[in-house]
């Protein structure tokens, strides 16, 4: 496996992949890489010739009081892992390569970065643009891996390739978790012992919206409802948001009567954590 640390040797290494006729698969991270990196790559390595991933913890999309410094970081463990998943070259920049003195760059898409997480972390998803769109532009990949996950940050760069007419395969990656159902995050590695266990809460609130979706609940705040209530029984646990929005324009839904989403952020202690589930039709029958 190839190791760049700057724009001119991947370049370089990527032009020789392309030269050989092989396709590009793209895996974009911050790096303390667990199961749902693992995964992105895995399936870039079944779909694609040659798997680049990336490592580089963006500083742009942290806010200014959140947790950018204490970000786990382990580049020799995530080199480890990356190559046992078959990726070819690994690009783990440094800041002032990515954002070189006077930098002034920046991608914003509109509206879809402005509700739920954008609405609670101002300037994030631009973070998260901009680097995202340099990134494909230094590897120009054929193929690139979302994580569902990250469902709003998914469909952020989906918009993004689709508005900006990038020929690039946006490909969205299902949910690893752990046995009690927490989607795996490096920010879990903050959660205590206890607090671990009450982490849990957030898929069983997810489940349980699930569940009266498809028991025939067409009202969106009622779903909102029973999942806060169920949250907020965790004492641990405080809600920022719960939500029932549409998959596509991520806007809240007062009917259901097609696919949504039900996305949440919950901070259990001082860690924020969200997840969301896409609930697809048929619900049960006669109910829709
Ligand atoms: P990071 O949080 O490191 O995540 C990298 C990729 O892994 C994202 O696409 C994310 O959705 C995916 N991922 C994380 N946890 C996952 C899980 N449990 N199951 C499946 N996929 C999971 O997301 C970022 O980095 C950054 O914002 C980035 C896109 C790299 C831009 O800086």
């Amino acid at each position: 496996m190839k190791i760049a640390n700057t724009t001119a040797e991947i370049r370089r290494i990527i032009s020789e992949a392309r030269a050989d006729g092989k396709l590009i698969g793209f895996v974009p991270t911050m790096g303390a890489f667990h199961a749902g990196h693992l995964a992105l790559m895995r399936r870039a390595r079944h779909e694609s010739d040659f798997v680049v991933a990336s490592i580089f913890v963006n500083p742009t999309q942290f806010g200014p009081s959140e947790d950018l410094a204490k970000y786990p970081r382990d580049l020799e463990s995530d080199v480890r892992k990356a190559e046992a998943e078959g990726v070819d070259a690994v690009f783990a920049p440094s800041v002032d390569e990515i954002y070189p003195e006077g930098f002034g760059a920046c991608v914003e898409v509109e509206r879809l970065s402005e509700v739920l997480e954008g609405a609670s972390r101002p300037g994030h998803f631009r973070g998260v643009a901009t680097v995202v769109a340099k990134l494909f532009n230094i590897v120009s990949p054929d193929r690139a891996y979302f994580g569902m996950k990250d469902y709003q940050q998914l469909k952020v760069i989906q918009k993004m390739v689709r508005d900006l007419g990038s020929n690039i395969d946006v490909v969205a990656v299902p949910t690893v978790r752990e046995s009690d159902g927490l989607a795996m995050s490096s920010r879990n590695a903050y959660l205590n012992a206890q607090e671990r266990a009450a982490a849990a809460i957030l898929y069983r609130a997810l489940k349980l919206a699930e569940d009266r979706v498809r028991s025939g609940e067409r009202d969106a705040a009622a779903v909102e409802t029973a999942a806060r209530d169920l949250i907020e029984s965790e004492p641990l646990a405080r809600i920022d948001y719960v939500a029932v929005v549409d998959p596509e324009t991520l806007e809240s839904v007062e009917r259901i009567t097609g696919p949504v989403v039900v996305a949440l952020a919950v901070r259990i202690g001082e860690t924020r954590l969200i997840d969301n589930m896409l609930i697809e039709a048929p619900y049960a029958a006669g109910t829709a």
